[in-house]
């Protein structure tokens, strides 16, 4: 393709390098070389482009080409054309300023780490964008125009719908779809129940234990001696007291539960420790909550991942007026996407409403619609199917390679979720993830997770985010980890 130094010293007052090549024919050609040219900064911002006929000439190119891709940049905004003054680079069409010498692409952004096994991160590589595209087509063609105008709080009926029988197929959950909510996922649905984004919320202004304002829940509540302490924050700046309970390999030690108003549970598979609440501890909260007239929050974040079994139903199935069962496409398909659900009982459905508002201000309404699709049409489950599949296969090789490389490391909780628990010889757990994050290995250790106010640590270890990596990058990422394990 042609390539072209044309100087418009005297017209111009720049001398400028065209280079027409790349895929798309001359005009595409010609607008990329303008626009890089303008991006770049190497025509500033005012400076008078040459007439059509001019350029033209000069790069042996025809007239209505140099017109057409002067035309896409004006549309763009990179250049300007006023009758009587020509075309011009756009005045706002500054370059991004950057140091003599630095590099012209952005850097991929600092302090990533070289292996990354940070628990509750799904392997970003392996979104389905085609079908997520294909699902999101469908959706935008059958949307009455209504979707495109304000939200309803509820979320989109079709996707409530699709929710309703996918949590009952999949996970046990009974309910209809309007006692579904459609929030932006965990932590937005932990916000609308206690109070930080309800209408007239002052945050904070209950105190430790105290009504937190215009929330639809109140403190105390109950939690896991250990879970994520951004939860426990985003409580506590609600003006939540959080009172943790006792955990052993059944999961929460709910004989425990004194008179707090509810309790925030993960039963399918405890969060961070791994183990599933064991049968009698279900039975035993449900009644805890019926006697107390209390509530439980089931937080259900990686209960479609279990390996060694079916996945055991959800919580809410045992007593839907005394469950909020709470879910989120985070784990399964995107935590980018900013999806998730409340089933709630019947009683509070009207105050978590009233809590979001006269119309939706969260969860993006065609990515509601994409969801609904996503599901209806089967790609949501094989989606699920596949990643089950790739996270157990990495799982196994987690354990195959530590009983050889470090048999002194044991994996605890059950063959479930996006990470395993590594149990580590007791006073070591720092050093280790100190070395680790020295060879590049980004992971956490057991205390990162304790409720300060807690009993007694429930020991060291390592909680190793298997599904984080992708697939290409898994081996030596637990190459490195292993190398650290063998060490110790
Ligand atoms: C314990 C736990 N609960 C819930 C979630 C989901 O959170 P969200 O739906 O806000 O992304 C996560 C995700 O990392 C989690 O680790």
């Amino acid at each position: 393709m042609a390539e072209s130094w044309v100087n418009y010293a005297e017209r111009i007052g720049v001398d400028l390098h065209l280079e027409l090549s790349g895929p798309g024919g001359r005009r595409a050609a010609l607008t990329r070389a303008l626009r890089e040219a303008v991006r770049g900064g190497r025509l500033a911002p005012g400076t008078r482009l040459p007439p059509y006929r001019s350029l033209a000439a000069d790069l042996g190119v025809a007239r209505n080409t140099v017109a057409d891709a002067y035309a896409e940049l004006v549309a763009e905004g990179w250049l300007t054309a006023r009758q009587g003054s020509g075309t011009r680079v756009a005045e706002r069409a500054r370059p991004l300023r950057r140091a003599v010498g630095a590099p012209a692409q952005a850097p991929a952004r600092a302090g990533g780490p070289r292996h990354d096994l940070r628990q509750g991160r799904p392997d970003a590589s392996a979104f389905p964008r085609a079908a997520w595209a294909a699902s999101y087509r469908r959706a935008l063609q059958a949307a009455p125009s209504e979707a495109f105008g304000p939200g309803d709080p509820a979320g989109r009926r079709e996707l409530r719908e699709t929710l309703a029988e996918y949590l009952a197929r999949a996970r046990g959950v009974r309910t209809e779809p309007d006692r579904i909510v459609i929030c932006s996922g965990f932590a937005h649905a932990l916000r609308l129940l206690f109070g930080r984004d309800a209408p007239g919320s002052t945050g904070g202004a209950g105190g430790a234990g105290g009504p937190a304002g215009g929330g639809v829940l109140r403190g105390p509540l109950a939690v896991e001696a250990y879970g994520l302490g951004f939860h426990r924050d985003l409580l506590s700046a609600a003006g939540v007291r959080t009172v943790p309970l006792p955990l052993d390999e059944h999961g929460a030690r709910v004989v425990a539960l004194g008179p707090e108003r509810a309790v925030l549970l993960t039963p399918a598979h405890q969060f961070p420790t791994g183990g599933p609440l064991g049968p009698e501890r279900r039975v035993a909260v449900i009644d805890w909550a019926r006697a107390r007239g209390s509530v439980v929050l089931e937080d259900d974040y990686d209960g479609e991942f279990r390996y060694d079994r079916r996945p055991v139903g959800a919580l809410q199935g045992l007593d839907p007026e005394r469950v909020i069962h709470i879910g989120s496409v985070s784990k399964s398909l995107s935590p980018a996407l900013r999806l998730g659900w409340m089933v709630l009982p019947e009683r509070y459905v009207e105050p978590v409403l009233a809590a979001k508002g006269e119309r939706e201000g969260w969860a993006s309404v065609p990515d509601q619609l994409a969801l609904a699709d996503f599901v209806a049409c089967g790609s949501y489950d094989r989606h699920v199917r596949r990643m089950r599949q790739r996270y157990r296969g990495r799982r196994d090789r987690l354990v195959a390679a530590l009983a050889e490389r470090a048999p002194h490391i044991e994996v605890t909780g059950i063959a479930a979720g996006l990470h395993a628990v590594l149990r580590l010889p007791p006073g070591t757990e720092r050093t280790v993830v100190e070395a680790a994050a020295r060879r590049g290995v980004a992971l956490d250790g057991l205390a990162a997770f304790r409720h300060p106010d807690g009993p007694a640590s429930a020991g060291d270890g390592l909680v190793v985010g298997y599904a984080a990596p992708a697939d290409h990058a898994y081996g030596a990422a637990l190459e490195a980890l292993c190398e650290v394990l063998a060490a110790a």
